[in-house]
């Protein structure tokens, strides 16, 4: 007995494998373990798995129904079931090698094959479901060549899809959609050779048609219709997250370029401050040098004017006189007028040169702690690279003696009184050379405060004691002068940077004292009722850490 086939419906059958192949190439990509997260890959292998069988199931069922034989054909379902099972397996076996990063000529071969015999079994298991009577014998060399056949459609289908898997130029589709074209044709015609390796017994009969005649061309149609939406479906999804991925990578660069300007921008500002960190030490270094330089200045100036004025030219005067009489020297002491007042002048020119003596005396003692003072900033600036702790026992009394001894010679200058208010204080655990750069400073800006006052006496109190306070025991020093006082409007930028209202002012020392305060755990505040009405800066520390021998 022999069919003969529906050319229409046979097109329709070709159509549908090269279309799932197309699929199958797309999808191959999608799981690629290379490209794709590893959740997203399996998902898409097993949409893959899916769509591809029902793809390559349905170019074989609509094949079947191409195929008329002149008895009515029904297909049992569960055999057609089987079958497409079949093919959905033999998908997922293909989409799983075309999963891993490289394709080994062993694995190649060996996934070949089982496609190849799946394909196969598909195709025969789908043969069955036809339950013809008297059953439906095959030709062995058409068989074993449809089986050939499937084998070689798999392998040509792997190579492919392992070439193409992670290309999405325009010119990967063109070459996706030659390969599709083959590899439909190499399926179909798989199944056509094992159609044509079947023959059917004169009057053999299908066992299921009793229960009525199928319309094949409307089924196959149907069948078409549903497989090649499915593959349609996910060959849009496919592009889609193509195009999703695409676009994720994009902001992932612009999200990474983003970051690495950031961190760019970020490095520049550390640089930049620690430039300006670095030029703030060198500035407070300068300030608080330049300020004692001044009292270095006003010894050096007072030595020189009494080395200057010195009595010791009019010692030398009596001497040459005395010379000028070596030989009569009795007579001349006893009967020159000038002689006789000699002796008595030169008792006064000896003590007229101790008192010189002992002044510059006193001023080279105030110009080495000055000198001291510097080389102790300069230890302080040092100790900022460093990690020295700078805290030591301090007592009170003697650093605000210190302070006001570097300036005594400008406070001397304008005559200002020093009124010291500080009782005997326990020995502090202190920051030594950042308080006393404190006090010059605050001692110094009185003084500056008071130069412009000329019609009065000015005065300079300095207190200090331990206060009770609500936050613990703190250390107060008070520096008060009757100065030009603070305007209620300067008072509130007293510390900022660069704020200043004197003419040769730098606007710097009070900012680098309240910034010395914060750092040894303190406060430094400033207080004015107005113009013309002094000002009292204090300086308040904690005392519970600092103390050390109490
Ligand atoms: N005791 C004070 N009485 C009145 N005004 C003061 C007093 N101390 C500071 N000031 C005001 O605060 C400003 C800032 O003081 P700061 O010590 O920071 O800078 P400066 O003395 O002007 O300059 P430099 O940086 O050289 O010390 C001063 O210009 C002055 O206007
Ligand atoms: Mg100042």
């Amino acid at each position: 007995m022999y069919g003969h086939y529906d050319l229409r419906l046979v097109a329709l059958s070709i159509a549908v494998a090269i279309i799932a192949s197309y699929t199958a190439l797309d999808l191959a990509g999608c799981v690629s373990s290379t490209t794709s997260s590893r959740r997203k890959s399996w998902t898409w292998l097993a949409t893959g798995a899916v769509s591809f069988g029902t793809g390559i199931w349905s170019m074989h069922f609509i094949g079947m129904l191409a195929f008329e034989l002149p008895t009515p054909i029904a297909y049992s379902p569960l055999a057609s079931l089987l079958s497409l099972i079949i093919a959905i397996i033999v998908s997922a076996i293909a989409l799983l090698i075309l999963r891993r990063p490289d394709l080994k000529l062993r694995d190649l071969i060996f996934g070949a094959v089982l496609m190849g015999i799946g394909i196969s079994s598909m195709h025969y298991i789908g043969m069955i479901a036809m339950q013809m009577r008297p059953a439906i014998r095959y030709d062995a060399t058409l068989f074993v060549a449809s089986v050939l056949i499937a084998i070689g459609a798999s392998l040509a289908a792997l190579l492919i899809a392992f070439q193409l898997r992670d290309k999405r130029s325009k010119l990967a589709i063109l070459a996706k959609l030659a390969s599709a074209g083959v590899m439909g044709l190499a399926i179909a015609g798989m199944h056509y050779t094992g159609m044509a390796a079947a023959h059917f017994a004169p009057g053999s009969i299908c066992l299921g048609a009793a229960l009525g005649r199928t319309d094949n061309t409307g089924l196959a149609i149907a069948v078409a219709a549903c497989t090649v939406t499915i593959l349609c479906l996910t060959l849009i999804v496919s592009a889609l997250d193509a195009h999703f991925a695409l676009n994720n990578a994009k902001l992932a660069l612009s999200l990474q370029k983003i970051t690495r300007e950031l961190h760019e921008a970020q490095g520049k500002l550390v640089t930049g401050a620690r430039q300006a960190g670095m030029a703030e030490i060198a500035n407070n270094v300068l300030h608080n040098v330049g300020n004692v330089l001044n009292s270095v200045n006003t010894s050096a100036g007072l030595v020189s004017s009494i080395m200057r004025d010195s009595k010791s030219l009019a010692l030398t005067k009596a001497v040459q006189l005395m010379n000028d009489h070596m030989a009569d020297l009795g007579d001349f002491l006893a009967n020159d007028p000038k002689g006789k007042v000699l002796p008595g002048y030169l008792n006064k020119l000896s003590v007229a040169i101790a008192a010189e003596q002992q002044s510059v005396i006193t001023e080279l003692g105030s110009l080495t702690k000055s000198v001291d003072h510097i080389k102790d900033i300069v230890a302080t600036q040092q100790s900022y690279s460093g990690t020295a702790s700078l805290v030591e026992p301090v007592q009170v009394g003697d650093l605000l003696e210190d302070a006001l001894r570097i300036n005594a010679g400008s406070l001397a200058q304008h005559q200002v009184t020093v009124v010291k208010e500080f009782s005997l204080l326990p020995l502090l655990l202190l920051d030594k050379h950042r308080m006393l750069q404190i006090m010059v400073n605050l001692i110094s800006n009185a003084k500056q405060a008071m130069d412009c006052v000329r019609d009065r006496a000015s005065q300079l109190t300095l207190r200090a004691d331990i206060a009770e306070l609500a936050d613990g025991r703190r250390l107060r020093i008070r520096v008060e002068d009757d100065g030009e006082g603070i305007s209620r409007e300067n008072l509130a930028r007293l510390f900022s940077h660069g704020f200043t209202t004197r003419k040769n002012g730098h606007g710097f020392g009070l900012h680098s004292c309240a910034l010395g305060a914060k750092e040894m755990g303190g406060t430094l505040t400033a207080h004015s009722d107005g113009v013309g009405k002094g000002a009292v800066f204090t300086l308040e520390l904690p005392v519970n850490v600092a103390m050390a021998l109490a």
